[in-house]
């Protein structure tokens, strides 16, 4: 994955059934053709993956799963593993999505048992993190991005790092309209490069793309992808529509030309 080019990750959370993804990445597949300069994901829903993997065939367009169990298979009611996924077509896990971990009350243990399966078994992994709004307030937000990837990647020595992204996420920008200034994501995004520096002094770190996400739309792209550390975007609510998700898309393309 030695790729410059920004992902543009779409999640589509517990939105859209087989048959409007379908549609949707239909319409992307076409698009796509003319927006190679960024690198397309989409998350549908579990139940959309099968049907939707034929939209996007002959496609360099990625699918992923929002979510996986960590076991090979078993009596998990409600849960997908990853042969699954890769069944589906899926080349990507969502990991530690923060309506995972609030919502639904997933630990850094269980998302620490989640990367490896994943890897192992030939996802890539995007894992989530980022701070609540009571944590940014008390000034902890680098301890709380420290905490979480020395907990999610606990033991991880030598993996391949350069299948891993990371999306930052502050939790109080996500599905609120509240976009995290460029300072603060800058700062944010050089705190995770340096965590993981720290954490993994041996292993290509500058291999990691780390994606911001939270209320990501049309009109703050081209600020936030021209912000220093910022590599992609995973976009909720603005990637259900395609001609909003394109433009984000056009935008980060022209944006990172210009960079170049
Ligand atoms: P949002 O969601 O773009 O609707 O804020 C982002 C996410 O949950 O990944």
């Amino acid at each position: 994955m030695n790729d410059n080019r920004p992902i543009i990750a779409a999640n589509w959370k517990m939105y859209k059934t087989p048959q409007e993804g379908y549609r949707f990445a239909r319409q992307l597949a076409i698009k796509a053709l003319n927006l190679t300069g960024v690198e397309f994901i989409l998350f549908p829903s579990a139940t959309g993956l099968f049907h939707i993997k034929d939209a996007l065939k002959d496609t360099s367009v990625g699918l992923g799963g929002q979510n996986i169990h960590s076991a090979g298979e078993g009596a998990f009611t409600g849960e997908t593993s990853v042969s699954m996924l890769l069944a589906c077509g899926c080349r990507w896990a969502l990991i530690g999505h923060s309506e995972r971990r609030h919502i639904f009350h997933e630990t850094d243990a269980d998302i620490h048992a989640k990367i490896p399966a994943a890897l192992d078994a030939g996802l890539n992994v995007i894992l989530c993190i980022g701070e609540r709004l009571e944590e940014r307030q008390a000034g902890s937000t680098g301890a709380v991005l420290r905490q979480q990837l020395q907990d999610d990647l606990a033991g991880m020595e030598s993996f391949p790092i350069e299948r891993l992204v990371v999306a930052y996420e502050p939790v109080w920008a996500i599905g609120t309209g509240v976009v995290a200034t460029t300072e603060q994501a800058g700062e944010a995004h050089a705190q995770v490069r340096a965590i993981l520096l720290e954490l993994f002094p041996d292993l290509p770190v500058e291999k990691v793309r780390i994606l911001y996400g939270g209320s990501v739309k049309s009109a703050n792209a081209a600020q936030l992808i021209n912000t220093a550390g910022i590599d992609g975007f995973l976009i909720g609510g603005a990637s259900l529509d395609i001609d909003e998700y394109e433009k984000i898309a056009e935008i980060s393309q022209i944006e990172t030309k210009v960079k170049l």
